[in-house]
């Protein structure tokens, strides 16, 4: 993959309007669901981003007719639970956790072996938090060293519904084990330890398969293996995931006013929302509708006095993928911001707490990082210099440092960019259409 460095100028404004790509934890589920479902799924909004394309190729090497009309929008020939084809080919993940997990719950019930790859990152992402509960409904993977990638699934094995309670917070192992449960005799049953995003549980529903949610909070999922997935049309909204980074940039450049259009906020989606507000930022929703079973809405941010706070640990896992952003707001903010319980940032594309620290650390900001989560002495931005950071080919690290840019003394150099495109086509050139002084080499 070719190297791509981000260069940024300080003293930027962020106006105006902007729809930001299509959600990307929804464009996978749209691919997913659409491919096993009977009849064709028309998919509007489609984020055409790198982690994207490596589920639909997975899925075209499977078999599955899926035609790409424009860049957002598919049209997906489903073949039916049982209909798809043992690929010929190893099934390369990219750089994609959410494609490789779901993946795998999904092809552990095919009657074909599988083998899943991945890069660098994802090769040394801990798979053992699905191939675990997958055993235990009956499926067979082979891992390498301590879990992790190439994958070898085998086919064939009869997979039998379980009640799995989630060690850890996460929709991806919820997903993975809803998709094998499709393919299960009897009941899977799920109970999670806090909220995680719930797009599986809707879209399944929005392609007429019944899912039951109960609890206080809807922490427990259950389904009923081997019913029929019906098409349907999907809307994906834009991903409140990327419009994190113009949230914060707006917070923290003054006399930013921008409105964020047609954005997914889904109430396990919104931790961000609700974090920068009760650091003070001035945001405001409009325009509420529902898409598909997915709240919408537009979102307006103006520039504001932002303060340090501890974030509530039950918000951890409603904004996880915000945390590198959130950083920089906490950066620019008065006092003190504590975030804990939020180990999981260890174990993503990168080791999110530590290269955020490093980063900072090389633009003139000392943090004080725990195992769990990190210490931000916030002095309104003051201190932070021109620098060079590395991303470590993380996307979400990248954005976030080139939002850093719009407060930092003098340039920030940010290397090894190119990742971007796994969930942000087009970043360099929206951002810059909004006032961030950004240019790519
Ligand atoms: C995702 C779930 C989250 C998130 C990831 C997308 C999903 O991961 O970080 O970017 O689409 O299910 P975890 O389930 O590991 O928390």
């Amino acid at each position: 993959m070719p190297t791509t460095t981000f260069k940024t100028s300080p003293n930027g404004t962020l106006t105006g309007k902007l729809r930001v790509p299509g959600d990307k934890s929804m464009s996978h589920r749209s691919i997913i669901l659409g491919s096993i479902a009977e009849g064709t799924t028309q998919v509007n909004g489609f984020l055409n981003g790198e982690d994207c394309i490596a589920t639909m190729n997975a899925f075209r090497a499977m078999g599955v007719d899926i035609i790409q009309n424009t860049t957002t929008s598919l049209t997906i020939k489903g073949v039916g639970l049982k209909g798809l084809q043992a690929p010929k080919i190893d099934l390369d993940m990219g750089n994609s956790g959410t494609a490789m997990r779901l993946m795998t719950g999904l092809l552990a019930g095919q009657t074909f072996d599988t083998t899943l790859v991945g890069d660098k990152s994802l090769s040394s992402r801990p798979m053992n938090r699905i191939t675990k509960p997958l055993s235990q409904m009956g499926a067979d993977i082979v891992t390498q060293a301590e879990g992790r990638p190439p994958l070898q699934i085998k086919g064939g094995k009869h997979l039998a519904g379980i009640h799995y309670t989630l060690p850890i917070a996460s929709a991806q192992v919820k997903s993975a084990v809803l998709l094998a449960g499709l393919y299960a005799e009897g009941e899977t049953r799920i109970t999670e330890p806090g909220i995680t995003r719930d797009h599986s549980e809707r879209m399944l529903r929005g392609f007429s398969y019944e899912v039951v949610t109960t609890g206080e909070k809807g922490e427990n999922i259950k389904l009923q293996g081997g019913s029929v997935l019906k098409a349907c049309d999907i809307d994906v909204p834009a991903d409140i995931s990327s419009a994190a980074f113009f949230m914060v940039g707006a917070s923290i450049a003054a006399g930013s006013d921008i409105t964020l259009e047609h954005v997914g906020v889904n109430p396990t989606r919104t931790g961000v929302i609700e974090i920068l507000k009760l650091m003070g930022a001035d945001i405001t929703l409009s325009n509420h509708h529902e898409v598909g079973g997915e709240p919408v809405a537009d979102i307006r941010i103006r520039s504001s006095k932002l303060k340090g706070i501890h974030i509530p640990e039950e918000l951890v896992p409603l904004a996880i993928d915000e945390f590198p952003v959130i950083f920089i707001a906490a950066v620019c903010a008065t006092g003190e911001t504590v975030l804990s319980g939020a180990e999981e940032l260890r174990v993503k594309e990168s080791d999110r707490i530590q290269v955020m620290a490093d980063g900072l650390a090389n633009c003139g900001i000392q943090t004080d990082v725990k195992p769990d989560g990190i210490i931000i002495q916030g002095m309104e931005g003051k201190g932070l210099t021109k620098g060079t950071v590395d991303s470590h080919a993380d996307h979400r690290i990248a954005m976030a440092f080139a939002i850093a840019g719009l407060r930092a003394k003098g340039e920030i150099t940010i290397l090894d960019c190119a990742n971007v495109n796994t969930s942000f086509p087009d970043f360099v050139k929206l951002a810059s259409g909004v006032g961030l002084a950004i240019s790519e080499v």
